[in-house]
């Protein structure tokens, strides 16, 4: 049985479908701006019931693939973090977007932005300063808001971060983290612990970021509060290897900065493994987990159609960065930025170790130990103290240093050494010098990280808006979501057909069994059975059960089971309906096989 007409009149996304979308998803409670009672503000938003529901269960897909498939550890750490950290990790300096304010109304924007919607500039973020200011006058581009010229306006930096003070006062600056991989960062030298010093080890985390975005904008797609998905994977880049095996049948479409340089170039379908063969991806770590990634995407929910991983051009890789790409979706036309992998090397580590007392470093253990040779000080601080006073203990650092790194500066009489500025002489016979054979088990190495970092937001996003689906059944216009069973915010929807205790009462005994073997189940009683249909179609939910009077007077007491797409119905019996239902949800069961 089937009440759809005209299946083949379904229509994916078409341009309009955001407009419509954003429609649906504030009306059936997936998402709306927040603070909506205070008029609303502009970047925050909430998830109602079903986006609630959404996103966490697109959040447990991405745990179980890329923490406890990987063998990843998860952690939580805390959204403010205070201002050394970000001065280690160079967002208090770098995280900055380009903003150009408008003469007339005062409304501020994002130069590039304003380049790019405008112009034929498609990544004008990679642009130095002076240029865009020179686009915005030759192109006389104008404010987005009010409609005036914004030529001569200075293009300047404005940092992303949100700042707060921690406790009262303001002597102890805090930020909101900006992304949550700094909470990963600067727990390393604990983290390693717990990995038993082993390289490599991945930590995930998932959590709220906040940028404070000059123009959020597209509902959830740029805001100013979000969550991500991150795996901080660290390596020994000389003898760590991914599992490329697992991953180089996988099909994946390209967008490399060589193609999107060239004037003819286009995206490349390929292999993980010819990628990596071909050298269009370098780093076999990003390679893994572009392999990784994207049957995982198609499994959630996005459209292989309209997928495709594109690498950063140079001027648009974030400071940390030394080759990213991302998994982009094609949404109303427009691709959207829904992951980096990036190849951060050892650059938080680094930083960290450099500002903090902590070390950021693992211990590797040599195969067998290795006899080498070490320059040495060993300073008379009778010399050094009377001399250099409560500088003496910087100067002994500075002469390790110095004969860790250039021996030959203590071949003539005196050393040189510079002290706040100012050049020091010491004579050679009081440091000590010497060079010693050592026997070393080991040496302290600082790991490369390679990150892929997901936008949970953007992904729940997209997931809508390629499930969204308009056909018409039963002579009647049908708006429904195809959504993955796995993400579904909801898996059956139950109703009595009519208000009747007996198929109450039958109902309710039915929720209650689905709901004790894990399923999401809805009731409802309310309206006609036709308008209880397109309610759940509406928010997605994949099958839904009617309890009608076959079901308490015929011996055998069976179901009518709908499924959402086709619309086919079939009579199951109530006492195997769990477990059908819960086979369907393991992908162990079609409903067409029933
Ligand atoms: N730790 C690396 C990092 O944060 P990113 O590319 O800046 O990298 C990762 O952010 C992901 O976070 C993006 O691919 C995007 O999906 C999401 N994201 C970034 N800014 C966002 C915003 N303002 N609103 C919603 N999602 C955002």
């Amino acid at each position: 049985m089937s009440e759809r007409e005209r299946a083949d009149d379904t229509e994916s996304a078409t341009a309009a479908t955001s407009e419509k979308l954003v429609e649906l998803a504030k009306r059936r409670g997936y998402f709306f701006q927040s603070s909506g009672a205070y008029g609303g503000v502009g970047g925050f938003y909430t998830f109602g019931p079903q986006g609630a529901a959404l996103k966490g269960n697109v959040e447990d897909a991405w745990r179980d693939r890329f923490a406890v498939a990987e063998g990843n550890m998860e952690i939580d750490a805390p959204t403010i973090m205070p201002e050394p950290v970000f001065e280690a990790s160079g967002h208090l300096d770098g995280f900055d977007d380009m903003l150009v304010e408008c003469p007339e109304c005062g409304e501020s924007h994002r130069a590039d932005h304003v380049v790019e919607d405008n112009t034929e500039y498609e990544d004008a973020e990679s642009l130095p300063i002076p240029e865009v200011e020179e686009v915005i006058a030759e192109y006389e581009l104008v404010c987005p808001n009010c409609g005036s010229g914004l030529a001569g306006q200075a293009v300047e930096t404005f940092n992303l971060m949100f700042a707060t003070n921690i406790g009262p006062g303001d002597s102890d600056p805090g930020y909101m983290r900006p992304e949550t991989a700094q909470g990963i960062f600067v727990e390393f030298p604990r983290l390693k612990e717990y990995a038993r010093n082993q390289l490599p080890f991945g930590v995930t985390q998932i959590g709220r970021a906040y940028r404070n975005e000059i123009s959020p904008r597209r509902s959830i797609i740029r805001t100013r509060e979000f969550t991500q998905a991150e795996l901080e994977y660290f390596i020994d880049p000389e003898t760590d290897e991914p599992d490329l095996s697992s991953v180089e049948d996988v099909e994946v479409t390209l967008y490399p900065a060589s193609e999107q340089n060239a004037e003819d170039g286009g995206e490349i379908r390929t292999t993980i493994g010819e990628a990596v063969d071909e050298g269009i991806i370098t780093s076999p770590w990003v390679a893994y987990f572009l392999g990784v990634a994207k049957p995982w995407y198609d499994a959630v929910g996005v459209d292989m159609d309209r997928f495709r991983f594109r690498q950063h051009l140079s001027g648009e890789r974030a400071h940390y960065a030394s080759d990213c790409w991302d998994a982009e979706s094609e949404v109303d036309g427009n691709w959207i930025e829904m992951a980096g992998f990036a190849y951060r090397g050892d650059y938080d580590l680094s930083k960290h170790g450099e500002h903090s007392d902590d070390r950021f470093t693992i211990f590797k253990q040599y195969d067998e130990p290795k006899t080498v040779e070490r320059a040495t000080v060993d300073p008379d601080m009778s010399y050094l103290g009377p001399e250099f006073g409560g500088d003496a203990q910087a100067v002994v650092q500075k002469l390790e240093d110095l004969a860790a790194r250039d021996r030959s500066a203590f071949d003539g009489d005196a050393v040189e050494i510079d002290l706040e500025g100012e050049t020091h002489e010491i004579p050679v016979e009081k440091t000590g010098f010497a060079v010693e054979e050592q026997t070393e088990a080991g040496e302290h190495i600082t790991p490369h990280v390679v990150e892929p970092s997901f936008g949970v937001d953007r992904l729940v996003y997209t997931v809508l808006h390629h499930a969204y689906r308009e056909d018409e059944v039963a002579d009647e216009e049908r708006t429904y979501l195809e959504l993955e069973p796995e993400v579904a915010p909801t898996f059956v929807g139950v109703f009595p057909l009519q208000n009747d205790d007996e198929l109450e009462s039958q109902a309710n005994e039915i929720v209650a069994d689905l709901r004790e073997v894990g399923l999401s189940v809805t009731y409802d009683d309310s309206g006609n059975i036709g308008r209880r249909y397109r309610r759940q179609d509406e928010v997605g939910t994949p099958f839904c059960v009617t309890v009608d009077y076959e079901t308490v007077e015929d011996e055998e007491t069976t179901v009518t089971v709908r499924e959402r797409d086709t619309t086919d119905q079939k009579r199951l019996p109530v006492d195997d309906l769990a477990e059908t239902l819960s086979s369907i949800r393991e992908g162990d069961l079609e409903f067409d096989e029933l």
